[in-house]
């Protein structure tokens, strides 16, 4: 049975199999993720994979079951899914006393997006546009199959949300966390002491009214301002935000650096449209980020213009 302490070679059993401690990963608003050595049930060899620990304090039953169902979802949309840019959930359980709920998932060895423009930023470095362009075909990837195919919205989309995983010497970039929003409602009601859910910087203008929306759109938003941040790096996401939210709210454009061409200025804003239903849709952005003809036509600057003049 799962003990509460997370120590190196501590071990936790669920129905499916046993996790054996080997380090923590990180940590984020609502619990902590650790590496764990996983032998499924019956199986004599072992897998790494990554154990999450979200703390169910204050909440009654009805919701821990609540929470649950939802990591159960989950594990059915990944397990189901054949996109290999949604991460894969394996398990989940809760301990005995209904303390902590457990959602084990593939483990991404090149820890998440955040991370690695945190290390940009750093060490003053810019992305290669090439680099930028395909790590936004695979989170729209991802995103337009949970879009699509399961009829959810993420709407917690952010780089640290975004895994990396290596699959031989390619970086494959794996949504995760798509679900957990409506398990982070319920505890945010309850936790007060908690921090806030998520960071405000990727949530679109809805989402900041407070409109409760289930919207895709809010995840294209998000998109939008991953490119931005990207593109920008090394200059700070959080140095320029009020800027580009001033710029958007009042329908000027928003620029890019000067070495993106005038096209990926009209993607970036049609992108993060103030409103929703002139975005983009996510397969919209596979196709322009799969192809750089694609992002080079001058005539979508001519139609986006001539449309919202209509
Ligand atoms: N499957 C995984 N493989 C490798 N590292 C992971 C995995 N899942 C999470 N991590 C690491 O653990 C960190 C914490 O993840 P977690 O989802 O708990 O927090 P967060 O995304 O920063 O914030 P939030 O609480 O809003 O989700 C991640 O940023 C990542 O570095
Ligand atoms: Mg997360």
């Amino acid at each position: 049975m799962p003990s509460s302490t997370m120590d190196p070679n501590n071990t936790f059993e669920s129905l499916k199999g046993v996790y054996k401690i080997v380090k923590k990963l990180g940590e984020g608003g609502f619990g902590e993720v650790y590496l764990t050595d996983y032998t499924v049930k019956n199986a004599s060899n072992s897998e790494q994979a990554a154990l999450k620990e979200i703390a169910l304090r204050g909440i009654d039953e009805e919701e821990k079951e609540e929470c649950k169902k939802e990591a159960e979802l989950m594990e059915r949309i990944s397990k189901s899914s054949t996109n290999q840019h949604i991460v894969k959930y394996l398990d989940s359980f809760m301990t005995p006393d209904h303390r902590n709920l457990y959602i084990a998932m593939d483990y991404c060895s090149r820890g998440d997006l955040s991370s690695k423009i945190k290390a940009n930023v750093r060490s003053e470095r810019q992305f290669d546009p090439e680099i930028i362009y395909d790590y936004i075909y695979q989170i729209a990837d991802g995103i337009n199959e949970l879009h699509t195919k399961y009829k959810i919205a993420h709407r917690d989309l952010k780089p640290a949300n975004i895994l990396i995983a290596l699959e031989g010497d390619k970086e494959v970039l794996k949504i995760s966390d798509f679900g957990m929003v409506k398990v982070i409602e319920s505890l945010n009601i309850t936790q007060s002491h908690s921090k806030q859910c998520g960071t405000p910087r990727y949530m679109s203008p809805e989402q900041h009214a407070l409109a409760p929306c289930r919207f895709y759109v809010v995840d294209i938003w998000a998109i939008g301002i991953i490119f931005y941040e990207l593109c920008i790096a090394p200059k700070r996401l959080a140095n320029e935000m009020e800027d580009l939210w001033e710029k958007v709210m009042d329908g000027q454009r928003v620029y890019l650096p000067s070495r993106y061409s005038a096209a990926d200025t009209t993607w970036l804003n049609r992108m993060i449209a103030k409103k929703p239903d002139e975005r983009m849709s996510a397969d919209q952005i596979c196709d322009k980020a799969k192809d750089p003809n694609n992002r080079n036509q001058a005539r979508e600057n001519i139609l986006f213009y001539c449309k919202k003049l209509c």
